[in-house]
């Protein structure tokens, strides 16, 4: 199978530039820039992109590539960052500032191979500081910008390509259309060999029946999330009652949740181990006040249950994982980046749990795995539910973790996904929840003055959770929302809605 590899100088970026490629028919991955020649050379790697990021080229030690890269007569697609780097290494020169940010227009000078199917004037989504003031020897400019910058470059003879401005987003309307191009005008992508994660399915099924040994049993710890789903689900096909879903109850599930989940496996015909362990986590986390406390004694307390359950199993020597790509990605990326929330128990299981890691997941997006999902039958309200925190709604409750809290947040929730539902918009947003904290306001219900929660609606539009905008929803349906939770929730006198995109805040309010 032919793939790309995108060289990554700036994680968000590089990661849309991967998804856009795969959904164009080419499958791809990331490479860090040191690597990037080596990775360039193997055969099977037809294109090369080099994403944008956050550093200057202008700038002293920021990252760069071997140039030989450029030698090895394969397609480059340089955008933003990659674009100015390619131009510098080839001769080109560059320039400082002011730059362009947001929706800008270019004007199409050349209609090549790669802006087929653009108008004369587009508009793209900038966002640069420096800029290429001239592009290199046998390089023609093919668009430019309404203030007059290099828009987009391509060399006369070689298969090498610049735009400056970032096609990977969906505010450049033409963008898809850009990688569909590159795909295949110029790499040459052959509707037979176009990349399709749900093809891939016999083979993963082959790979984890090939390498769980005879008689070994495998241990998935589900959650009825998408992703845990689908691993047990190939899991199963592989190596069918060897498979041995753990299902743990922490009681800080969406209202019903536990009860759907049982009867999804039962009606997949896969046995789960249930166990509900809502009493020992409540109790452990009662009257806790800091988040992080919270997730690590979630944490700590779900790999205890799930421990004990698992060393009941005969023969496990496996626990399999619902780890996506870039979860892979970014924990080989730790670099001093800041941690803003712990998420993740990638890349290695706490001691105590003794088993060999299966990851039948990790080449996938999130998008393609929701396809496998559906391709292996999984019902729409599985495969496209919102993503729910691990730790559930403990993230959901600021200052102190009451079950009175507890009891608002989940009743709350249920009736926002209620009325999105009802008013066809639940599939079109992100995330929708409520949130409650130990702000109060004073209400009259009936003639009396109550005391009573404020309870905050969060719902968001976002493409993979990175970058999320609040939801410009009809307020009738807001307002019918807060009008049901402060008549249907006791101890609840207003509704207020979060007005924040992330950044800067972020999705979940800790
Ligand atoms: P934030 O709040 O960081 O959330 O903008 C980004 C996405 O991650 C989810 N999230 C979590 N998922 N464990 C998880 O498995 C967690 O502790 C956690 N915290 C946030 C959040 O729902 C959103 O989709």
């Amino acid at each position: 199978m032919r793939r790309a590899v995108v060289v990554n100088f700036g994680g968000q970026y590089a990661h849309l530039i991967a998804r856009r490629l795969r959904e164009a028919g080419l499958y791809s991955e990331l490479v860090w820039p040191e690597e990037a020649l080596e990775a360039a050379r193997a055969q099977d790697v037809a294109a090369v992109v080099l994403s944008g990021g956050p550093a200057s080229v202008l700038e002293p030690n920021s990252p760069g590539v071997d140039p030989d890269l450029f030698k090895l007569n394969k397609p480059i697609l340089g955008i933003c960052y990659g674009f100015q780097l390619m131009a510098r290494e080839l001769g080109g020169k560059l320039a400082r500032g002011p730059g362009e940010y947001g929706n800008t227009e270019i004007r199409v000078l050349v209609k090549d191979e790669l802006l087929s199917g653009f108008e004369e004037r587009e508009v793209v989504w900038m966002s640069h500081g420096d800029s290429v003031a001239e592009v290199p020897p046998g390089f023609q400019v093919t668009a430019v910008s309404e203030r007059g910058y290099i828009a987009a470059m391509k060399a006369v003879d070689k298969p090498l390509y610049g735009v400056q401005f970032h096609p990977e987003v969906a505010h450049t309307p033409k963008g898809k259309q850009l990688f569909k191009n590159f795909v295949e005008n110029i790499v040459g992508i052959r509707s037979e060999e176009r990349w399709d994660p749900v093809r891939t399915v016999p083979q993963i099924i082959e790979e984890i029946r090939r390498t769980v040994g005879p008689g070994e049993r495998v241990i998935i710890g589900v959650s009825g999330g998408i992703d845990s789903t689908v691993v047990a689900l190939l899991v199963a096909k592989a190596i069918g009652d060897r498979a041995v879903p753990i299902f743990v109850n922490h009681g800080l599930f969406r209202e019903g949740e536990p009860e759907e989940v049982l009867q999804l496996f039962q009606r997949l015909g896969i046995r789960v181990i249930y166990v509900d362990a809502s009493e020992e986590f409540l109790r452990r986390l009662d009257g806790v006040e800091d988040c992080e406390e919270r997730r690590r004694i979630i944490g700590e307390t779900f790999i205890d249950v799930f421990a004990k359950t698992a060393s009941q199993v005969s023969n496990a020597r496996w626990l399999a994982q619902g780890t996506l790509y870039p979860d892979v990605i970014e924990s080989g990326a730790v670099k001093g980046a800041d941690k803003i929330k712990s998420h993740h128990n990638v890349g290695g299981l706490p001691a105590r749990l003794d088993f060999k890691l299966l990851e039948p997941l990790r080449n996938f997006y999130k998008d393609e795995v929701r396809a496998i999902g559906k391709a292996l039958g999984l019902p729409d309200d599985v495969v496209y539910r919102h993503p729910f925190p691990g730790p559930g709604l403990a993230v959901r409750i600021m200052g102190q973790f009451t079950r009175e809290k507890l009891d608002i947040v989940r009743r709350a929730s249920k009736i926002v996904e209620e009325e999105l539902k009802a008013s066809g918009l639940y599939y079109r947003v992100w995330q929708a929840f409520a949130v409650v904290g130990d702000d109060m306001w004073v209400g009259v219900k009936g003639d009396a003055r109550s005391v009573g929660h404020v309870v905050t609606i969060r719902i968001v539009e976002s493409e993979d959770a990175m970058t999320a905008d609040w939801a410009k929803l009809d307020w009738r349906v807001l307002s019918r929302i807060a009008q049901r939770i402060v008549s249907e929730v006791p101890k609840v006198t207003m509704v207020a809605y979060a007005i924040t995109p992330k950044p800067p805040a972020t999705i979940e309010p800790c």
